[in-house]
This record gives C-alpha cells, sequence and structure tokens, in this order.
C-alpha cells in the first residue's frame, strides 16, 4: 500500500485555509487541520470527516514555541515526515492610519504572526519536510506585500504599513528559503489568494472561498517540474 502523503495547513478553522483543507485531502492527503481554539478545529476537522475526508484536528497557535514543538513532535512520531506545509495563519490589524502615525504596536503584532511565527514554524518542520519526497511549502502572502504594485499606486486604500510590510517580508523569506532548498525536492513559494470574501476579506471582497483556496492547492500540489521561490495567484506569476 503506497504511503498517504500528509499536509499541515495553519489557521483551517475557517476562511481560505479551511477550504484548503477541504480541497486538498482529496489529492491523496492526511490534512492535519490546526487551529489554535481546539473547540472550534476539532468541529470542523469532525465536518469534513464527515465530508469523507482524511483530515485531523492539531492544535497549534502559531505564535507559540512549545505548539511548534509539539507539532513538530507529533508529526514526527506519526507519520515520520511532512510532504506539505501551508503557512496560512495570518492576521490584519486594523491600524488604517497613515504611515506617518501607524502604532509601531500595530506592526509588531502583525509581524509577530505574520512573520516570525510563520519562520519559526518552517524552520521547526524543515527536517520533517526534507524527509519527504517531494515537499512543498506555501506561504500566504499577498498583492499587498508586492513593494512594485505599493509603489505604483494600485493598492487603492490599502495602504496598511504593517500588514503590508508583513506579506513583503514573507516574500523575501520566500525567495531566499527557495534559494537555499534549490538542490532538493521542496519547493517554496508564496500564494496570493485573491481577495476573498472571509473575516478578513469581508463582504466586499470580490471573490468566494472556493476560489481562493485554488492558489495554495496548486501550489501544494506541483509536480516536479513545478516553479519555485515564485510569487503567483491562480496560475499568474505576480510582480515582487
Ligand atoms: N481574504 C483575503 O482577501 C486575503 C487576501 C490576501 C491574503 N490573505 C491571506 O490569506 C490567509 C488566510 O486569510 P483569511 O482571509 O482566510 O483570514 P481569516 O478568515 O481571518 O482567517 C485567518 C485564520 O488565521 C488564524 N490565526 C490567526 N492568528 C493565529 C495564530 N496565532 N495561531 C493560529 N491561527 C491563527 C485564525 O484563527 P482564529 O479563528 O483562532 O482567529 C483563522 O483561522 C492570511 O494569511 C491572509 O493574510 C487573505
Amino acid at each position: 500500500m503506497a504511503v498517504k502523503k500528509v499536509a499541515l495547513v495553519t489557521g483551517a478553522n475557517k476562511g481560505i485555509g479551511l477550504e484548503t483543507v477541504r480541497q486538498l485531502a482529496p489529492h491523496g492527503f492526511t490534512v492535519l487541520l490546526a487551529a489554535r481554539d481546539p473547540k472550534k478545529g476539532e468541529a470542523v476537522a469532525e465536518s469534513l470527516r464527515k465530508e469523507g475526508l482524511d483530515v485531523q484536528f492539531l492544535k497549534l497557535d502559531v505564535t507559540s514555541e512549545s505548539d511548534q514543538k509539539a507539532a513538530a513532535k507529533f508529526i514526527a512520531e506519526t507519520y515520520g515526515k511532512l510532504d506539505v506545509l501551508i503557512n496560512n495563519a495570518g492576521v490584519l490589524e486594523h491600524g488604517y492610519a497613515t504611515p506617518s502615525k501607524v502604532p509601531l504596536d500595530v506592526i509588531r503584532k502583525t509581524f509577530e504572526t505574520n512573520v516570525f511565527a510563520l519562520i519559526a514554524l518552517t524552520q521547526e518542520l524543515l527536517p520533517l519536510i526534507k524527509k519527504s519526497d517531494a515537499g512543498r511549502i506555501v506561504n500566504l502572502s499577498s498583492i499587498l506585500g508586492s513593494v512594485a504594485t505599493n509603489a505604483s499606486g494600485q493598492i487603492g486604500d490599502f495602504k496598511l504599513v504593517g500588514y503590508n510590510a508583513s506579506k513583503a517580508a514573507v516574500n523575501v523569506f520566500t525567495v531566499l528559503l527557495a534559494q537555499e532548498l534549490k538542490t532538493t525536492t521542496v519547493k517554496v513559494n508564496a500564494a496570493h489568494p485573491g481577495w476573498v470574501k472571509t473575516d478578513m476579506g469581508t463582504d466586499a471582497a470580490p471573490m468566494e472561498v472556493i476560489d481562493g483556496a485554488k492558489t495554495s492547492v496548486r501550489l501544494a500540489t506541483l509536480p516536479a517540474n513545478g516553479p519555485t521561490g515564485g510569487f503567483f495567484h491562480m496560475t499568474d506569476s505576480l510582480p515582487w
């Protein structure tokens, strides 16, 4: 019997993360649906199992070092490897202040989850991802993290210094990690899901969550000749 592939999706109790778990599982994965709230995480994992999907809840506050280590230990002992890591958890702290006035606290809080936790969790799990035949790391970025797009003024009112800079930092981490892993089978890419109707995206967003998960799923299931070190929405490459 072929060994099943194992994927972990962070921040998966709702929104794009939850839909990503739903769409990824049928590609032959056991998916670890990671969430910081066990009640919410267990409930949605159970409902996906009722849909016939191979989904397990994993308690993971991405900012918690002890949760990161416990996740790595659990995966090592249970599966011995990790094929896919989707760093989906993210926050948009409301600092709609101009760059000259945005409170530093907003920026610090945003970086804690969107950047530092993402890097720490990836570092913790990388030894397990290297044990996969075809490891895939997908970092949820945003077009708002594109410096070129910020500079061109195409981001309208979304001039969020903390959030936008956090996603730009995710992009840099993605590129440099992909370069470091170039001689391995691990691919690392950044995803812009689109502007999606979720708690973060709000009802004003034009895209449904079913489409918002597609970029993450595609990058998680890239073939051996697929790209690494890229920044994508669907199949389109985005400007850095
Ligand atoms: N929606 C959009 O239009 C859009 C556009 C571009 C990029 N993105 C990115 O896509 C990703 C998913 O966004 P979304 O729209 O699905 O947002 P969402 O509905 O607000 O969901 C965010 C998820 O992240 C989790 N999370 C936050 N902090 C966490 C922590 N410390 N530990 C574990 N989980 C944590 C949340 O858990 P709780 O429920 O416990 O808070 C929730 O499950 C984010 O990285 C976001 O920046 C979204």
